[in-house]
Order: structure tokens, then C-alpha cells, then sequence
């Protein structure tokens, strides 16, 4: 069975991007393999500076993904922190990792390209995202375009590793997530909270309403036929609409003849629904804390079960522990 692992950082509420981007997917490959997901809390202290946000922003990720379908009866989700054996993984990774790989690594390179200086944690994060992977033996791993170069790290440094002191990583495989499903924000680029062009999943619907009739649209006449494949508002709405809804939409986009304030409305009314049997479920999840507790007391067991047994063998591969 493939082992499946990724890690979602609790930067803020998921959006609409993150969960055709991404979430669903996750959820998708729960299903034929052992998936382990994780909240990378440690990754975002790279960012986030605020103990209050980071805890929250933690805990909310952990409702965000449990609403969203991800069962922990068939995959394993923990906080990154819970597992402190990565931590020391990393360290084992990090002597021998050279500073040109990870000075060429997007995220601190493009810091500095802006004149802002990165801390140490920014520039090794992609070590301690290869402990991530390389502890539980995951292979493949799902992520967004902007995270293969960091798969790519973590087999170069596995493989340096397992060149020294002998066979004990197993080579990660990165599944890249569709690209057919970039979401666009609410002015038409790319939804990202970077953007301010988010529509996040458990947002009030009424909340949600108001953004989706502010989309930004032009200013042809309503007569006019339109292409609907190129139109982000028909995107978004074929996210969420059944196949024969968005079939119709599509007729009436090329036929002419319909307001853009029409589609909105559709589009409001196909999220709501979409979306209403994960936020009933994530009222219920709320109001229970310890249960989410408990879930991710769990996770955290047994995702240290096996990152303890990689630490060891890694251990005692590269001298600093008696071989048992
Ligand atoms: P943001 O851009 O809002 O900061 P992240 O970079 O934290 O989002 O993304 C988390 C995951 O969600 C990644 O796997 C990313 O590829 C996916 N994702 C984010 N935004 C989109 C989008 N607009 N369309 C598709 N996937 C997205
Ligand atoms: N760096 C990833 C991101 O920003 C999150 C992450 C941390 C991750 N560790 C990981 C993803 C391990 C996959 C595997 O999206």
C-alpha cells in the first residue's frame, strides 16, 4: 500500500482555492492508501509571530479538515509539533545539506530578491519539510507546483544521506495537484490570501454572498453571447454546480442574453449548498473540543510510532546511537 503524505500550513481560514486545490484531494486519497496529513505549525512560525493566531489558526485547521471529510478512522492527521522526532531529524539532515541547494530554494530566495532578510528558519524550512516526509517512509506526496522543488530537496538530501551511512530513507515521489483546478479569487487572478481575493469555505453565508456579488466581471452587454470556459465567474461556478447545471449555465453563456448578477446569484446559492452538510458538521465538531483532542492525540501517536523508528535507524546509521 503507498504510504501518502502532505502538510497544510494554518495560515489563516482554507479558502475555496485551498479545498479544490488541494483539501479535496487529500480527502480523495484517504481512500486505497495510508495517508498521514498534517497541520505544519511549525512551518508557519516562520510567519506567524502571535501565539494567540498560530494556536487558534491550528486548532481551526484541524475542524477546517475534519468537517471537510478527512476521517481520522483512515488517515492519520496530527500537528506537525506533537511529532518533536522530526525535529531532531532534521538536524541529522541538516549537517551534510550544502548552503547553494537551499539558497536556491524559492521561498527564502525570493525574500531576499526583495531586499528582506530571511531568518534561519525560513532558509532551512525545506530541511525540516524533508524530515517531515522522509520520518513516516512516505511515498508520494501531493502538493501545489510551488512545492515540487522542495520534494526535490528532500530526495537529494535522502539520497546523500542513505549514500553515507547506508539505506534508510525511502525516495519520495511528488504528485503534483491539478492544475486544471486554480481557483480564481474574487478579481479573476488567482484566489490567495496573499491576493485579499479569498472566499474562505466556512465563512458566513451571507458573508460569502456579498463577496461573490462584488467578483469583479466586464462591462459587455448583456446580449452578447459569451465564451464560458474562459470566464472565471463560470469557473467558479462549475466548482460547485451539479453536470447538467453547468451545462445549462454554459448554453446560456453562449446563447447571450443574461446577467452576470444572475450567475452570482447561482453561484452563491450552488456554494451554500455545496458546502452545508461540512458546516453543520464543523458546528458539532466546535462544540466538542476534547473530541478534536483526542483525534489529534491520537494522530500524533501514531504518526511518532514510525518517525521514532526512522530516528532510530537514522540514529544509528550515522554513529550518534549504539546499533541494537
Ligand atoms: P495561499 O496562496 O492562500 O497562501 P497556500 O499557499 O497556503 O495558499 O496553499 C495551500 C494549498 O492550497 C497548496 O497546496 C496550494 O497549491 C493550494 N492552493 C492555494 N490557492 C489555490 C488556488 N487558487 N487554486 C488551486 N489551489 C490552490
Ligand atoms: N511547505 C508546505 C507548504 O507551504 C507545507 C509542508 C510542510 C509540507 N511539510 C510538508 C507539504 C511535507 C508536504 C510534505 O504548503
Amino acid at each position: 500500500m503507498m504510504r501518502v503524505l502532505s502538510g497544510i500550513q494554518p495560515t489563516g481560514r482554507f479558502h475555496w482555492g485551498n479545498y479544490f486545490g488541494a483539501i479535496r484531494q487529500y480527502i480523495d486519497l484517504q481512500d486505497g492508501n495510508e495517508a498521514y496529513y498534517f497541520i505544519a505549525n511549525l512551518h508557519a512560525l516562520t510567519t506567524i509571530r502571535d501565539r494567540g493566531v498560530l494556536w487558534q489558526n491550528t486548532i481551526d485547521a484541524a475542524l477546517d479538515l475534519l468537517a471537510l471529510g478527512l476521517d481520522p478512522e483512515r488517515a492519520t492527521l496530527f500537528v506537525q509539533s506533537d511529532v518533536p522526532e522530526v525535529s531532531e531529524l532534521t538536524w541529522l539532515l541538516m549537517t551534510g545539506t550544502s548552503l547553494g541547494l537551499l539558497e536556491r530554494c524559492h521561498a527564502f530566495k525570493e525574500k531576499k530578491a526583495k531586499g528582506l532578510t530571511a531568518d534561519a528558519g525560513l532558509f532551512t524550512y525545506p530541511v525540516l519539510m524533508a524530515a517531515d516526509i522522509l520520518a513516516y517512509g512516505s511515498h508520494l506526496v501531493p502538493v501545489g507546483e510551488d512545492q515540487v522543488q522542495h520534494i526535490e530537496v528532500c530526495r537529494d538530501l535522502a539520497g546523500s544521506f542513505n549514500h553515507a551511512f547506508g539505506e534508510v530513507f525511502v525516495l519520495p515521489k511528488a504528485k503534483v495537484l491539478e492544475s486544471a483546478a486554480r481557483v480564481p479569487g474574487t478579481d479573476g487572478e488567482k484566489m490567495s490570501k496573499s491576493y485579499n481575493n479569498t472566499i474562505e469555505i466556512f465563512e458566513d453565508p451571507k458573508s460569502v454572498r456579498k463577496k461573490v456579488m462584488r467578483i469583479v466581471t466586464d462591462s459587455r452587454p448583456m446580449e452578447e453571447p459569451k465564451v464560458p470556459e474562459t470566464d472565471h465567474l463560470f469557473q467558479l461556478y462549475s466548482l460547485f454546480a451539479a453536470p447538467a447545471e453547468r451545462l445549462a449555465m454554459a448554453a446560456l453563456y453562449r446563447a447571450g442574453g443574461f446577467g452576470y448578477g444572475q450567475v452570482k446569484k447561482a453561484l452563491a446559492d450552488a456554494a451554500e449548498g455545496y458546502f452545508a452538510e461540512a458546516r453543520a458538521k464543523r458546528l458539532e465538531l466546535a462544540a466538542h473540543p476534547e473530541k478534536v483532542r483526542e483525534i489529534l492525540g491520537d494522530g500524533a501517536q501514531r504518526a511518532r510510532a514510525r518517525a521514532q523508528q526512522t530516528l532510530q535507524r537514522a540514529q544509528e546509521a550515522c554513529g550518534v546511537k549504539a546499533e541494537s
